[in-house]
């Protein structure tokens, strides 16, 4: 792995998904393992096919500060992980009710509604263990795994992914009193659900290459940006892009009445606002110049990828 940053952002994205794929494999127990239905959930949802973006993230920004990429493996897997994690519970009946997850069947549709929720319960604390076992497993130190642990676990927390989801299922019984919702609860929804994992990615990789207070409060700037705007994107496609694309089932958010980028702009206005937004949020990196290639080109991924 581990390519130049002259290089091509799919190749290296290619190379950092091969990578943690590899380490998500030996991370997690064979299928056989007792419970074998369990073990089978997990890996099924895992290795369903997702884009890696958060993993990608981490490597990336610890590759920006330099960092030891072996070392940041764990991490982006066990941020992999809780992502999973999040879908699956997040496309439960009693959440959005998807049955087409990553262009496979739901992990309820295929194993029922309590072995995909405790999959998800799995996978979640397969993670922080994972985390907190760094010290052991790298050269990561004590004190800075405790850092990223408390990054990690705050992001996925009561007050950020956990909120944002509470708070996004709340926007479904809210619509129809259209007046009362603001942007800025749409901003909140999606800093929370999304933006906030994405930021601790970044940072955790930032943490791995012993970035300095100054460096990780920027690239965090950035990546909640990145966030808010991998979220708007989710919103657009949601509307715009069809089955084979996405690989989840499309017009999820309009047939639940779901508070998104879309039902508060109309599909023309939130193009127009996300190219804004892009632009705002690739000015972020300004301050690590050319090193910060690579991130800006993944910016622009976000924004304009199909799935
Ligand atoms: C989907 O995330 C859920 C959101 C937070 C928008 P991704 O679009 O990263 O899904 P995968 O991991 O590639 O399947
Ligand atoms: C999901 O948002 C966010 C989390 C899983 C935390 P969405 O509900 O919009 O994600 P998709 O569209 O189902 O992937
Ligand atoms: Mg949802
Ligand atoms: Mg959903
Ligand atoms: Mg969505």
């Amino acid at each position: 792995m581990y390519i130049d940053y002259n290089e091509s952002l799919t190749e290296v994205m290619k190379d950092f998904k091969n990578a943690v794929d590899k380490h998500l494999d030996h991370l997690l127990p064979p299928e056989k393992t007792m419970p074998a239905k369990l073990h089978e959930a997990m890996r099924y949802s895992v290795f369903a096919g997702g884009k890696r973006i958060r993993p990608i993230i981490t490597m990336l920004s610890c590759k920006l500060f330099s960092g030891n990429l072996e070392d940041a493996l764990p991490v982006a897997s066990a941020i992999e992980l809780i992502h999973t994690y999040s879908l699956i519970h997040d496309d439960l009946p009693a959440m959005d009710n998807d049955d087409l997850r990553r262009g496979k069947p739901t992990s309820h549709k295929v194993y029922g509604e309590a072995v995909a929720i405790l999959a998800g319960d799995a996978l979640l604390t397969r993670a922080f263990e994972i985390l907190a076992k760094a010290p052991k497993t790298t050269s990561i130190k004590p004190d800075v795994a405790n850092l990223i642990i408390e990054t990690i676990a705050g992001a996925s927390g009561h007050l950020s992914m956990i909120g944002g989801q509470v708070m996004d299922i709340m926007s479904e019984a809210a619509a129809g009193t259209e007046k009362n919702i603001t942007e800025l609860v749409l901003f909140e929804i999606h800093k929370r659900k999304t933006a906030a994992l994405i930021a601790a990615a970044a940072k955790a990789g930032a943490f791995v290459a012993k970035a300095g207070i100054r460096d990780v409060n920027l690239i965090e700037d950035f990546a909640v940006g990145l966030g808010l705007l991998f979220q708007m994107a989710d919103d657009i496609l949601d509307h715009t892009a069809s089955r084979e694309e996405l690989g989840k089932t499309p017009g999820k958010d309009g047939a639940k009445n779901k508070l998104t980028f879309i039902s508060l702009f109309g599909p023309d206005m939130a193009r127009q606002k996300m190219t804004e937004f892009k632009q705002k949020t690739i000015s972020l990196l300004e301050p690590f110049g050319e090193k910060a290639n690579l991130l800006r080109r993944l910016t622009e991924y976000v924004a304009s990828r199909s799935n």
